[in-house]
């Protein structure tokens, strides 16, 4: 099998590393875990970007010198991964020495190339991004594509030659049209090699921090020139043992026997894509595989930063609701290539819909209830000739989603690996309750039973392998109940489910605590204020549902209505007549499942809908379709709701609605807004 490597930016050391650094790193680690259970050879680099003027300064502001600086920071780099599951098989710093000799080889290869001349540098310099940026990215004196500010830098340097690579990297990108993903990435990339690149200045003379230029030790080597060696650098690469020969990890994991991928944020893609295929082109070095750009975090909506209040460190949040809950949470809820917003009430959604209702639940109704009681907790013997449909479509199921599961995970597309495996986690359930095996227990129909409890069994051990590389504790403990030993990848392996019938049959199981506990409404405020995040609107007026009734109550007829039109659209200040993203974020509106329906007596307009929206019980609202929709046309259907719209009492029928459904209406009728797939209740239509 051919080896696999997986690497994250490394990370600059100028603080302690937030959600938004988390994201990328567990993304990684998904990829190394799925790839290892595979069966394949497998590395995971992450580590840390040490040198250049950004961290100098900091240090300086600090009264402490570079090194000791970054010494004391490293540790909350390794306690952060430590907290979200991961664990990298290396992880590099630049200012070791393997790491410097490679730095200096590839130094030497590309001067020998003839590619490295001294010259003048004179132009802008965003020490922010450690960038040089030409006139047209600068307005008022900052990078327009993110506000940092530059300076005009003026010195001797020594310059790489860019411009000579145009041609060579066009014709590279033409013949691997899958080196950068996503593809709206790559063509970003290509465009910008097209319109003919400049020569770059790879090293710095006023200041010191960083590695000296081989027999120039008046300069120090440019940041980015320093920092992507790492990948290699930390294999073994070129230079590492004397003599310059690459060491056994470098010949195995890097091109051509190996497939190495830098997965990085989407801000670095022209040093990942084109500066860095160029300096190994030069010195005559394979280039990676592949470059993944995944997207950029906001949290709450707004960009992350300390003064916001709105910094995330990763570790207090996998304190909180689990490490596992998480990782999911980051994986499932955004496409990987796009931005994406961390809302806590999203991740509480997640948490008990997806994980409590669905994968818990199951497990729990089955092995600490039935298979206990029932089969002195033994898993079941159950011979192929005694399934019916119902089995049939499980195991379908499980393996359609293995299937495009393991498509999706090798594709780097790990959302649509969790949803293709929540098929299989909605469709057992189903069969749970199409089956209603505590009435077969009841009515003691043991031999159905034995089918419907291995189903289900059956169906778990193939979950608490796909989502094993998502969830490595909570699937290595569901494996536990189920009595099975962790999943353990071993290389040459391949331990992906395939074949319906692994669970051997008088394996004991063993009950446990709940996967994922519900929180009630006082643990899921103290989660909030605990992460000081705002807590949820909903949640509020659950907890004081007393006075936002009365309020309404209170209200003469029409004035309760234009209330509510006014906290939720308000205008701008600029009075343009448009909202603001935060004025839009202000109306939670939700996916809900529609649990029951009935007409309001006396009222030919109003029905009463109980909606699960993700909460502990299902909300109650009141709308008023009753002219289109039957009652039960509606019980079972996903539809959107809004669920931080003051309570509406109708005094009339003595009932109070606590959310509205979203609908259309035209000549032809009325239709409620429904998804065309069985996305989870509780999560947040954006
Ligand atoms: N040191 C360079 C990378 C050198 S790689 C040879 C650097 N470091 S960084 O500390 O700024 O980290 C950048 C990476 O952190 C991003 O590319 C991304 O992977 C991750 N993220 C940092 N903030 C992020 C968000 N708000 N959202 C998503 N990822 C983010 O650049």
């Amino acid at each position: 099998m051919r080896p696999y490597y997986i690497t994250t930016p490394i990370y600059y050391v100028n603080g302690e590393p937030h959600i938004g650094h988390a994201y990328t790193t567990i993304a990684a680690d998904l990829l190394a875990r799925f790839h290892r259970m595979r069966g394949r050879p497998t590395r995971f680099l992450t580590g840390t970007d040490e040198h250049g003027q950004k961290i100098e300064r900091k240090a300086k502001e600090q009264g402490l010198d570079p090194q000791t600086f970054v010494d004391r920071l490293i540790p909350s780099f390794h306690e952060a991964w430590k907290a979200i599951g991961c664990e990298p098989d290396d992880f590099i710093r630049t200012t070791e020495k393997r790491h410097e000799v490679v730095v200096d080889e590839l130094w030497k290869r590309c001067l020998a190339s003839g590619d490295i001349y001294l010259g003048h540098y004179e132009g802008w310099y965003s020490v922010i991004d450690e960038a040089f940026f030409t006139e047209k990215d600068i307005e008022n004196g900052k990078v327009k594509e993110n506000g940092h500010p530059v300076e005009w830098v003026k010195e001797p340097g020594y310059f790489f030659r860019l411009s000579k690579y145009t041609d060579q990297l066009l014709a590279y990108f033409e013949a691997h049209p899958d080196f950068v993903r996503p593809e709206g990435k790559f063509n970003e990339v290509k465009a910008f090699v097209k319109q003919g690149l400049e020569d770059l200045n790879i090293s710095r003379t006023t200041f010191r921090w960083g590695l000296p230029v081989p027999g120039a030790p008046d300069h120090v080597v440019y940041v980015w020139f320093d920092a992507l060696t790492n990948y290699i650098s930390a294999l073994g690469g070129p230079g590492s043992v004397d003599g310059g020969a690459p060491g056994a990890l470098y010949a195995k994991h890097w091109e051509p026997h190996g497939e190495a991928v830098h997965l990085i944020g989407k801000e670095i893609t022209r040093f990942h894509c084109i500066y860095w295929p160029a300096f190994l082109m030069s010195a005559g070095l394979p280039l990676p595989t592949q470059v993944f750009a995944h997207g950029w975090m906001t949290v709450n909506n707004a960009k992350m930063s300390k003064s916001a209040g709105n910094f995330l460190p990763p570790a207090p949040i996998a304190e909180a609701i689990g490490t596992d809950a998480l990782r999911y949470y980051l994986m499932r809820d955004v496409a990987l290539g796009s931005d994406s917003d961390f809302s806590h009430a999203s991740l509480l959604a997640r948490y008990h819909g997806d994980l409590g209702n669905g994968l818990g639940n199951l497990l729990n109704r089955m092995v600490a209830s039935i298979v206990r009681t029932s089969f002195d907790g033994r898993v079941p013997h159950v011979t192929s000739d005694r399934l019916g449909d119902l089995e049939r479509n499980v195991i379908a199921t499980a393996e359609r989603s293995a299937e495009s599961a393991a498509k999706f995970f090798a594709d780097i597309a790990p959302h649509r690996a969790l949803e293709a495996i929540w098929e299989l986690v909605g469709v057992t359930n189903k069969y749970v309750d199409q089956t209603e095996p505590w009435a077969l227990a009841k009515k003691g129909e043991t031999a159905r039973l034995e089918v419907v409890s291995y189903t289900v069994l059956e169906s778990l051990r193939w979950l608490s392998l796909m989502l094993w590389p998502v969830m490595p504790s909570k699937c290595d403990e569901l494996r536990a109940q189920l009595g099975l030993p962790p999943v353990a990848p071993t290389e040459g392996l391949d331990r992906w489910p395939s074949a319906w019938g692994g669970l051997v049959a008088g394996t004991q199981t063993k009950p446990g605590a709940p996967l994922f506990p519900r929180m009630d409404d006082d643990q899921q405020r103290a989660f909030y204020l605990r992460l000081g995040a705002p807590v949820a609107a909903a949640l509020e007026k659950k907890v004081e549902p007393k006075k936002a009734e009365t309020k309404t109550d209170k209200a003469p007829k029409g004035e309760a209505k234009k209330e509510t039109k006014v906290t939720t659209s308000t205008t701008d200040a600029a009075g343009t007549g448009l909202i603001t993203i935060d004025q839009l974020s202000a109306v939670d509106m939700r996916l809900g499942l529609v649990k029951s329906a009935e007409r309001v007596a006396g009222s030919d307009k109003l029905l009463e809908l109980k909606v699960d929206i993700g909460e502990p019980e299902p909300r109650t609202i009141l709308a008023g379709i009753a002219e289109h929709y039957a009652p039960e046309a509606l019980v079972g259907r996903r539809i959107a709701v809004v669920t931080n719209l003051a309570p509406r009492t109708f005094a009339k029928f003595c009932k109070t609605s606590h959310g509205m459904v979203l609908a259309v209406k035209d000549a032809s009728g009325l239709s409620v807004l429904s998804p065309d797939k069985d996305i989870t209740p509780g999560v947040k239509v954006s």
